[in-house]
């Protein structure tokens, strides 16, 4: 847990003009708070539904909630459907743009048509309702439409990230029992085609319940064939009719599986079901962002492979007929200016990131902004991880010319869509403090045994009542489910997050108090590393920290002890180490620095002191030594170790 809670007493009232015409004013907080429930039936009437819902929430198993009972509605028809039905078809519903300067742009008939064709192939594959298709595809429109034709016919759709490896798809697939795989012979990334078919064919050969891959030809590689079993996209989807009547489905119908690291060495699949979750992502889009869909223009710039592009680049925007812009590639490619290039080209109004990327823009320096016109832009959000109050000020000045609110938003893959932040029209944005609970989310800031505590003190953050888009339970796992959220405080939802509340009532999220790293604000297991490490034959033993990083919030920091003290533990071995994780499970696991040792510092329970081993790793002076088993371990380990970069 770190404190980057800097207060430095400012704060940033509303622009006049924005809170004059906003979505929603500051009466939204009085609604919600009289009648939590009715705000959210209100919310879910925003949406198109076959049957209304009976109950909006039976809360009757805690924690196994269900929204809007006897609900029936189909979420693709939401997100597309029924914005041609009103007469929108010719509004642009992506702007698409490749990292090689190839550009799509699809209009919601479009999309429509495409989504059609796609649910019309899938049933020809014999995907019926309920069975799990897996998606792994770059940032491509093909991406989109594979999870709506999934959504439409009522497949469970599991995207599993383009950067995981062979293996960590392969434990998606078997622990999901997905029964397809939707990918593409490769994508565009640093300029270069990078693969994707061959990580597919390994891990689906060790998968005997994929029946079929179906593969969209994006790079034009050369990819094997398994003759019966991979089918090219453009023949199978290519040949199929763009009517498809929809059918409607219960309100807490599955919807996707999205893998996240939790504190074991195995990923969780999060479940999000129907009718609840577009509610709240459809909602929070619209309050949070204040969308106008008839002249915004809106850019999440994440990948479609985690749950911030799940929410806010496909289920929330589209469900409120938003236009987006659909980026393929990383922000240097070809030149550090892309994504500013890309806000003048498409005019975007609203920009939200991750404050790892802005800190990577401060680096890299104030003059690439300004030489774009940036003035389309009205309003910034960020994601993933605190803000710290100096990525936070450079972002409002540099990017968004000192008028655009920041809306800084908490939540998690397990919420499924927005939980803390401030609201555009409504809230005083105070910098490094994602602020206040959304309308109609209960959190509170509690002790070690869940009592409240008192303004200013550092405690965990929990959420005291259900929301509609909260995960329902982990694929296959009810146990787990409820242990890892629910049974260290009885009723209340655990979120693995240290934070505090001030005198204002607002928030400060102060990183996770698990051994969850946050990298690039990705989630990542020190578990799961070090299972890696040790899962190589030169290792013994493995301590994995997330330590301080300026540009990424942590990176990743291990300590090995190898198995013969005659290994070379030179660089070659060290090279070879990270090699290895990220092959594992993927290069966003890669450890920015592997340190071979000794020895461990270890209590007297056998338990590894990551605390005193994120001290090393920050350099920083030593906390307390006295519950070591041994406390020159300390001194061994820092006298072997190079300066930390
Ligand atoms: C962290 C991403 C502070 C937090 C949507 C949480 C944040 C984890 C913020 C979830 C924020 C996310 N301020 N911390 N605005 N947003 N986090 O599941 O530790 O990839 O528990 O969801 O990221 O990460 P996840």
């Amino acid at each position: 847990m770190s404190e980057t809670t800097q207060v430095d007493g400012r704060s940033f009232a509303p622009p006049e003009a924005l809170a004059a015409q906003a979505n929603v004013g500051p009466d939204v907080y009085d609604e919600a708070a009289r009648d939590r429930l009715a705000f959210w039936e209100s919310a879910a009437r925003r949406l198109t539904w076959d049957r209304e819902w009976d109950e909006v929430l039976d809360w009757s198993n805690p924690p196994f909630a269900k929204w809007f009972v006897g609900g029936r509605l189909n979420v693709a028809y939401n997100c597309v459907d029924r914005h041609v039905e009103a007469g929108h078809g010719e509004q642009v519903a992506y702007h698409w743009e490749g990292e090689p300067g190839d550009t799509r742009t699809i209009t919601y008939a479009q999309l429509k048509d495409e989504v059609c064709k796609a649910a019309n192939a899938l049933t020809e594959l014999g995907v019926n309702a309920g069975d799990r298709v897996a998606i792994y595809l770059p940032m491509i429109p093909e991406a989109i439409i594979a999870m709506l034709a999934c959504a439409r016919i009522g497949a469970v759709h599991m995207v599993v990230f383009g950067g995981f490896s062979a293996d960590a798809l392969a434990s998606r697939l078997d622990d999901a029992g997905a029964v397809l795989v939707i990918t593409a012979d490769g994508g565009y990334r640093r300029g270069a085609p990078s693969a994707l078919k061959p990580a597919v064919d390994d891990a689906v050969g060790r998968s005997p319940g994929v029946r079929n891959v179906l593969v969209v030809k994006r790079t034009e590689q050369d990819v094997e064939w398994t003759e019966g079993r991979d089918l090219w996209w453009d023949d199978v989807v290519g040949k199929q009719s763009a009517e498809h009547t929809c059918e409607f489905f219960d309100a807490e119908h599955p919807l996707y599986i999205m893998y996240t690291s939790g504190t074991t060495a195995k990923p969780k699949g999060i479940l999000h079901t129907s009718g609840g979750y577009l509610t709240q992502v459809a909602f929070t889009h619209w309050a949070t962002f204040d969308l106008k869909p008839d002249t915004d223009v809106f850019w999440t710039a994440a990948d479609v492979g985690w749950v911030t592009g799940h929410s806010y680049i496909v289920y929330g925007p589209l469900a409120n007929r938003a236009t987006s812009v659909m980026y393929e590639g990383t922000p240097e490619t070809p030149h550090r200016g892309r994504w500013f290039e890309l806000i003048q080209k498409y005019g975007v109004t609203i920009l939200y990131t991750a404050p790892t990327v802005i800190r990577t823009f401060m680096k890299w320096g104030e003059d690439i902004p300004a030489g774009f016109d940036l003035s389309s832009l009205r309003l910034l959000g960020s994601v993933g991880e605190p803000i710290n109050p100096e990525a936070w000020s450079w972002y409002h000045q540099h990017v968004g010319g000192g008028r655009c609110p920041i809306v800084d938003t908490w939540w998690q893959t397990e919420t499924g869509g927005h939980m803390i932040n401030p609201l555009p029209g409504v809230t005083s944005l105070v910098p490094g403090s994602a602020q206040v609970p959304f309308p109609g989310i209960s959190a509170k800031v509690v002790d070690d045994e869940g009592n409240e505590l008192a303004d200013d003190s550092t405690g965990l953050l929990v959420i005291t009542e259900p929301w509609p888009s909260m995960l329902r339970t982990i694929w296959g796992d009810d146990d787990r489910y409820v242990d890892t959220y629910w049974s260290r405080f009885g009723h209340m939802y655990f979120a693995g997050d240290g934070a505090k509340k001030d005198a204002d009532g607002n928030i400060w999220l102060l990183g996770r108090v698990d051994d969850v790293m946050n990298v690039s604000g990705h989630r990542i297991s020190t578990t799961e590393v070090e299972s890696s490490l040790v899962g190589h034959p030169a290792v013994a033993e493995a301590a994995v920290v997330g330590a301080t990083d300026p540009t990424t919030g942590q990176g990743i920091v291990a300590f090995v002890i190898l198995r013969e003290s005659g290994t070379d533990s030179g660089d070659e071995l060290v090279q070879t180490l990270r090699t290895h994780v990220a092959r594992d499970i993927g290069p966003i696991a890669k450890p920015r620095q592997i340190m071979v040792v000794q020895e461990l510092p270890k209590t007297r329970s056998g338990k590894i002191m990551r605390r005193l081993l994120r001290d090393i790793a920050e350099n920083r002076e030593l906390g307390d030594v006295t519950t070591l088993t041994d406390s020159s371990v300390m001194n061994m380990i820092k006298e072997k170790l190079p300066a930390a970069p």
